[in-house]
């Protein structure tokens, strides 16, 4: 009998859920857009009841679109952006906005977590400083600063994990998506009891850790009847959208990485035995894979900036032609350099308070200069993080992308020439979601383990060879970008306290 699989990516800027079967095929995919609140500059919250609407409309959409027999999906696999803080009183019902990954206000709180658990054993347990992007110092915030809400908060999930209750009625979490949190014990794959005392936070508001491909419940009736599912239908963990990413590109082994350019960017490595950057430029989480592990280097506004710049100055225009346009001017834009820095930076910098900034400005620089500028900033953020993971002694024989940005071949090459590595695609763009859906498969027992599964669903596309004649031009201009940030670091500083 055929079986078929539901993966949801629960996005920044929308949910999308694709329905495949079980050798990774799309059926039906749907998508659903949801709004970003900036209230303040640095500050970043969605509304988790978006998540949820967007959630089951994209299910309800897949299921009618495909006509596929309910009782023949094996299993759902959750997957979506990571840290972000849902707050939920005793009914179920989210208390206040979720303050979200890219949110940068909590500066003070994670100077407050070193101070609590000790810089040392704070690395040692969840493998990560403190950082303001993590879901701890969220926490604390809203303890201190909307103290009503804490008081009344019962539950506290990720956004995928909010999903998962209002579809399953579990209170689950699963160890990928946990460890951004800054309360799990990365090497040991539980939450930490030594950090929960610390911060005092109460381990009876978080939701039981599973391993990504394990069950975590099954549809509600409820649920069933407002998305078309079956009631009973297994719901697997699941992973943060990195690691569903890696599994849905097969970077399941050492010597892997991948790189996406969604709303955030990242260069994401699989390693088998944990592996911890001693200054915290690079995350360490676990992978779905159960008992491995993961560095990534994190650029804060990658495709965020190409979308920041379109509905400023290009409106209406498609990220296909914006492309296009950057196309058109030279290597290194003109002399024009681009700094990423929309929303504070992770790596390699820690910095909440630098801002984006455009270099070299000059009255003949045109709209394709500077999307060319944007691009190529955004790459050499990249390339920071792989040099990161080079001095790590981490091994990258093999580079995959995926995410909305690494669907322009503009891009993709120009990410290969600046790595001078060559860069692959795998058939299915929705590396996220079928991450998920790879998952949910190996819950369902159609396949032992998510190698084996990688292996039947993911398979490989083109490849982009890197032109090492451009490789060196980029490299006169990625050397310059690197002494950019030392040089405005105070002034971010300075600006910040106006
Ligand atoms: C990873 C991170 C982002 C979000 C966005 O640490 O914050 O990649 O998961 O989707």
């Amino acid at each position: 009998m055929k079986a078929y699989l539901i993966g949801v990516d629960l996005g920044t800027g929308g949910t999308k859920t694709v329905l495949f079967d079980a050798e990774g095929s799309i059926i039906a995919e749907a998508a659903e857009e949801y709004p970003l609140y900036q209230p303040r500059n640095g500050w970043a919250e969605q509304d988790a009841d978006d998540w949820i609407r967007a959630g089951f409309g994209t299910i309800r959409a897949v299921m009618e679109k495909s006509g596929v027999e309910p009782s023949l999906i094996a299993g759902v696999g959750l997957s979506g952006q990571m840290h972000g803080l849902v707050m939920l009183d005793g009914d179920g019902k989210a208390l206040a906005r979720s303050i979200i990954w890219c949110d940068q206000r909590t500066a003070a709180e994670c100077a407050e977590i070193t101070e609590r658990v000790g810089a040392r054993r704070l690395v040692e347990i969840t493998a990560n400083p403190a950082l303001t992007g993590f879901t701890a110092s969220k926490i604390l915030w809203v303890r201190k600063n909307m103290p009503e809400i804490y008081k009344a908060c019962r539950h506290i999930l990720l956004p995928k994990d909010y999903l998962r209750y209002r579809l399953t009625g579990a209170f689950a979490t699963e160890v990928s998506d946990a460890s951004g949190m800054q309360l799990l014990d990365v090497p040991g794959r539980r939450w930490s009891e030594e950090v929960l005392r610390a911060l005092d936070i109460d381990a009876g508001l978080l939701g039981r850790v599973y391993e990504s491909p394990e069950i975590t419940g099954f549809i509600t009736p409820e649920a069933a009847s407002a998305t078309g599912l079956r009631a009973g239908t297994p719901v697997v963990g699941g992973a943060g959208d990195n690691a569903a990413a890696a599994v849905g590109t097969g970077v399941v082994s050492d010597g892997k990485v991948f790189v996406t350019i969604g709303t955030s960017g990242v260069l994401y490595a699989h390693t088998d035995m944990i592996s911890i950057d001693p200054k915290g430029r690079v995350h360490t989480f676990c992978c779905a894979v159960p008992g491995a592990w993961h560095v990534m280097g994190v650029t804060q506004a990658a495709g965020l900036s190409l979308k920041w710049f379109r509905d400023n100055f290009c409106q209406g225009r498609g990220y296909a032609e914006l492309s296009g346009i950057a196309e058109t001017a030279p290597l290194g834009a003109n002399r024009l350099l681009y700094l990423p820095y929309l929303m504070g930076e992770r790596t390699p910098h820690l910095d909440a308070d630098c801002r984006g900034a455009f270099i070299g400005l000059s009255a003949m620089h045109g709209k394709a200069d500077m999307l060319r500028a944007v691009m190529e900033g955004v790459i050499y953020s990249q390339r920071d993080s792989l040099e990161i993971l080079k001095e790590l002694g981490i091994h990258v024989a093999e580079v995959r992308s995926c995410g909305g940005g690494a669907r322009s071949p503009f891009w993709r090459q120009m990410l290969s020439d600046v790595f001078g590595l060559s860069v692959k695609t795998v058939k299915c763009a929705e590396g996220p979601a079928l991450g998920a859906a790879v998952l949910a498969a190996v819950g369902a027992g159609l396949y032992r383990t998510v190698p084996e599964a990688c292996a039947s669903m993911v398979s490989e596309d083109r490849a982009h060879t890197p032109d090492m004649g451009k490789n060196a031009e980029y490299e006169r201009y990625y050397r310059l970008y690197t002494r950019l940030y030392p040089a405005l670091k105070q002034s971010y500083r300075e600006l910040a306290e106006l």
